[in-house]
């Protein structure tokens, strides 16, 4: 059953009447662009066909009831006294209706099914999906207009103010933005978007590792500090407004690993301009190689691969239907993404799949997965 019929439904079997609407915010993958989005830099990410769905409808007071089929439970609250309890799911609705409240929307309580398809901590952005998710739920309940923008930057508040997570604004951004068919360049500093389309005849193949890394959250953070130190040493708001020749002209007052990490972000973005461009010549070939040169430089100047992605990239770049791989997302496990020929994807994702198993003997999972849009009202049962 598909997840629009099968919140839908449960709604109905736990409150005996159909739902006012059905929202839905999608995860994404990063095609290029990492770890530049906190330094103000260049991202570009498509919205994929995995999504948070919550069917919905409003409550009188400032109640919110909501069941998560799955986690089988349920979490109630008052929107007017709002506190961190647990650390699951439940946050995520609490610090979007925070954010909200104090952004100054006037918020209607509600009573939902939530269920989702984004692999959770896979690097697919399930948290961003979820928090846009919601703050779509609120607007619809609550009647103000969505604005997709200033809702990403609530969302993003939320996930590091509420749940604790110091992250940049892509996921958010991407999760209340993306559009079917495209992928986005976003500039991270002024937010301006650009529609890109993916080269002709090419699929998107994530190729998750199947592992987990547990220190993810402090050697991000630490990646940020880095950078921000980078731009504090060159005395400028972000790395995104140093040019290579100063760069390369000053780098030597670097100590040796934070000079590593600028270059990263400095050629990344780069990457994520030339690749843009290539998207829109059309040129697989082209937005390979830079797939590839982002893979190497997150590997070795930003070190954020780990060797199960390293095998995972190899096994993907060494079938004949690839154009480029890298790994996706924050990085430590998680997610790769691959460009891959459509008409071959599916033979790609099965063999790419059992060489990893043969190499690590770890079963990991693959999508071809199809670009979506962003967070939307997609049902109104009732
Ligand atoms: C995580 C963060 C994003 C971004 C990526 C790395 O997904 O949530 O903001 O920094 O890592 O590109």
């Amino acid at each position: 059953m598909d997840l629009l019929s099968r919140v839908t439904e449960e709604f109905g079997r736990r409150f005996g009447v159909p739902p006012w609407f059905v929202v839905c915010a999608p995860g994404r993958v990063n095609l290029i662009g990492e770890h530049t989005d906190y330094n103000e830099g260049f991202v570009l990410p498509m919205a994929i066909d995995r999504a948070v769905w919550i069917a919905l409808s409003p409550l009188s007071g400032q109640h919110i009831l909501a069941y998560s089929l799955d986690f089988n439970s349920t979490t109630e609250f008052q929107l007017g006294d709002l506190r961190r309890t647990t650390s699951g799911w439940t946050e995520y609705l609490k610090g979007v209706a925070w954010a909200l409240q104090e952004a100054g929307y006037p918020l209607r309580g509600w009573r939902g099914v939530l269920s989702g398809d984004v692999p959770i901590g896979a690097g697919l952005s399930s948290s961003a999906a979820l928090e846009m998710a919601v703050a779509r739920a609120f607007s619809a309940v609550s009647g103000w207009e969505w604005k997709p923008k200033e809702m990403a930057l609530l969302c993003q508040r939320a996930e590091n103010q509420w749940v604790g997570v110091n992250c940049g604004i892509m996921d958010q951004m991407i999760s209340a933005c993306g559009k079917a068919d495209y992928a986005l360049l976003i500039d991270c500093r002024s937010l301006d978007s650009t529609l890109v389309p993916l080269p002709p005849a090419t699929a998107v193949v994530i190729l998750d590792t199947a592992t987990r890394r547990g220190l993810a959250d402090s050697a991000y953070n630490e990646r940020r500090a880095q950078c921000e130190a980078a731009a504090g040493y060159f005395g400028v708001p972000a790395l995104r407004d140093i040019m290579w020749e100063r760069f390369e002209a000053g780098a030597k007052g670097l100590d040796e690993v934070t000079r590593r990490r600028a270059r990263h972000v400095l050629t990344e973005n780069a990457r994520t301009q030339q690749a843009c461009e290539a998207m829109q010549h059309g040129d697989a070939v082209q937005l390979g190689e830079l797939m590839k040169a982002s893979h190497n430089s997150l590997r070795d100047d930003f070190e954020v691969s780990s060797v199960e992605l390293d095998v995972m990239v190899q096994c993907a770049l060494e079938h004949p239907a690839c154009y480029g791989a890298r790994m996706t997302g924050a990085g430590f496990g998680g997610c790769a993404v691959a460009l891959v020929q459509a008409d071959a994807a599916y033979q790609f994702a099965d063999e790419v799949a059992a060489a990893y198993r043969s190499r690590t003997n770890i079963v990991p999972k693959a999508y071809i997965c199809h670009a979506a849009d962003g967070a939307d009202i997609v049902a109104m049962p009732a």
